[in-house]
């Protein structure tokens, strides 16, 4: 077994992940019992959500006390001075998680000295484990992964995520230049899950105008190492306040990165 630090890191994450998304199975299997809140508008949160992170957040401070945690839902922990930096995000999805439908997941992402090292993403529901970084291949359910070798806006379906941050006209902006290219679009609702589709090419590509870094850094990091492209998503303030966020295979990333202009 190897004794690095990072890959340490990476099994118990493999774990940590398996057990969170049986939690939130767990709520989803009784989803009627379940109390939801409104965050805003169209963002709603429920109990799952909070105790699913808490107990990833239990589970990293028992085995790793020195690193910080940054979470959707109870936000940055020691992140200031911190090498190592969990970036998590318990349920992505929220909205199919509550209406019933199968598309969300568990997204989990280890940043250290500031360069993002792995990531896992997990569908409890299709028991699909999605996994990767800077020392591991990309996986899915162990098995290796890479993007589609398109190099066409018409040779997949692009998926396109949108959230109330962003103004409706830029979000058609963008799907007129798609469907004027002659592509498709697609939304799940799971921005960590599209972005892992096509880490192993089902999906073309991705693109979303702002999206947080809880959602995708985890997928980020599985398209990296399955050999896809992204933009440079932790520029700026990218961790604490999101980016656009842009990911295909390298054959297209450009035609892909050109929705978003
Ligand atoms: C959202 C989903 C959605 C994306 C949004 C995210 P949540 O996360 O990933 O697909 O378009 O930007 O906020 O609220 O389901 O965790
Ligand atoms: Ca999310
Ligand atoms: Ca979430």
């Amino acid at each position: 077994m190897s004794t690095d630090p990072i890959y340490q890191r990476y099994s118990l994450a493999h774990g940590i992940i398996r057990e969170a998304g049986a939690l939130a199975l767990g709520y989803f299997n009784r989803l009627e019992s379940l109390t939801v809140k409104s965050k805003g508008v169209q963002d709603l949160v429920s109990e799952a959500d909070l105790q699913t992170e808490l107990l990833i957040r239990r589970r990293i401070a028992e085995a790793y006390p020195e690193d910080a945690f940054f979470g959707e839902e109870t936000g940055a922990t020691g992140i200031e001075g911190a090498r190592g930096i969990w970036v998590v995000d318990p349920i992505d999805g929220t909205q199919p998680f509550l209406s019933g439908q199968s598309s969300w997941c568990v997204s989990i992402a280890f940043l250290h000295d500031g360069e993002l090292q792995f990531g896992l993403v997990f569908n409890p529901k299709d028991d699909e484990l999605f996994a990767g970084g800077l020392q591991a291949p990309a996986t899915l359910n162990g098995k290796p992964i890479r993007p589609l070798d398109g190099s066409r806006l018409t040779d997949g379906v692009v998926s396109v995520g949108y959230n109330n941050r962003i103004a409706p006209d830029d979000l058609l902006a963008v799907m007129g230049r798609l469907l004027k290219a002659g592509g498709m679009f697609q939304r799940n609702g799971s921005g960590a899950l599209c972005l892992s589709y096509v880490a192993c090419g089902r999906l073309l590509g991705y693109v979303e105008c702002h999206i947080n870094s809880w959602d995708c850094l985890g997928a980020i990091a599985v398209i990296r190492a399955a050999g896809g492209r992204t933009n440079d998503f932790l520029a700026k303030e990218g961790l604490l306040k999101g980016n656009p966020v842009i990911a295909a295979g390298p054959n297209v990333y450009e035609a892909v990165a050109a929705l978003l202009r």
